[in-house]
């Protein structure tokens, strides 16, 4: 089985907004993505609209033809604009205002309650909800309590190991917690600082479903294109 490739397209809407003008438009980057052989395209939009801003989600949700993953919080103001939009899924993320990205993953644990009335809400107006969760299985089964199908594992502290000892031990717990996940009936997909030198590691993990990526591919697509960009990253995917 192929691991898929979610492409997020945040960093696009960085660009633009560094000077606040109509390009680059995360939509045309969308449409490349896909052309290009992406099996979904993702957005976060961020409470403080940094990047990507509401008019960008609502011509995505018309335009993308795989799969329009929607990256949000459980903020209220977000949920509403979600069951308008209507994404295809919504992955629930943590956020904090100064953070850089998103650190760390939802805590589903302590959050329970509130992640569960999100949950709830989603999946009545027929939104797939994927849970962006740290690789821990307390994490694991609070999501399989709460009637979810889809996880997605942060891969930060694999992406930021740099002894081979530290890559080895971050790896290992991936493993062992795709093998949990799935043994309880998960899809699992990962996610977070991947890229063209850590990324083969991880598409080798056996139930791994999709992987999602954002900044290395549109750095990569300043020096070779972004359709290229994408290709390559889906040829690595696919040798492992
Ligand atoms: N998955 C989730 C849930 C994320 O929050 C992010 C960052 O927006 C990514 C994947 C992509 O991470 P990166 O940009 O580091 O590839």
């Amino acid at each position: 089985m192929t691991i898929k490739l979610g492409v997020n397209i945040d960093h696009v809407a960085t660009l633009r907004e560094a000077r606040k003008e109509k390009e680059p438009d995360p939509l045309l980057a969308a449409e490349i993505c896909e052309q290009a052989g992406a099996d979904s395209i993702i957005a976060h939009l961020r409470e403080d609209r940094r990047h990507i801003n509401d008019t960008d989600v609502k011509r995505l949700r018309k335009t993308v033809k795989t799969r329009f993953n929607l990256e949000m919080s459980i903020d209220q103001k977000i949920i509403d604009i979600a069951l308008k939009i209507k994404p295809d899924q919504a992955t629930l993320v943590p956020e904090r205002r100064r953070e850089i990205t998103t650190e760390g993953g939802l805590d589903v644990v302590r959050q329970f309650n509130r992640v569960s009335q999100v949950v709830e809400i989603l999946q009545k107006w027929n939104i797939k909800v994927n849970l962006f969760i740290d690789p821990a299985k307390e994490q694991i089964d609070q999501v399989k309590k709460m009637h979810v199908h889809c996880i997605e594992l942060h891969t930060g502290s694999y992406s930021k190991a740099q002894s081979h000892l530290k890559i080895k031990k971050e790896l290992d717990k991936l493993q062992r917690m795709t093998r949990y996940a799935r043994n309880l009936g998960l899809v699992v997909n990962a996610g977070h600082g991947l890229n063209y030198e850590n990324v083969t590691a991880i598409s080798k993990i056996p139930g791994m479903e999709e992987l999602n990526i954002g900044h290395s591919i549109v750095s990569r697509a300043v020096w070779i294109g972004l359709e290229n960009a994408v290709r390559e990253m889906i040829n690595l995917i696919k040798k492992s």
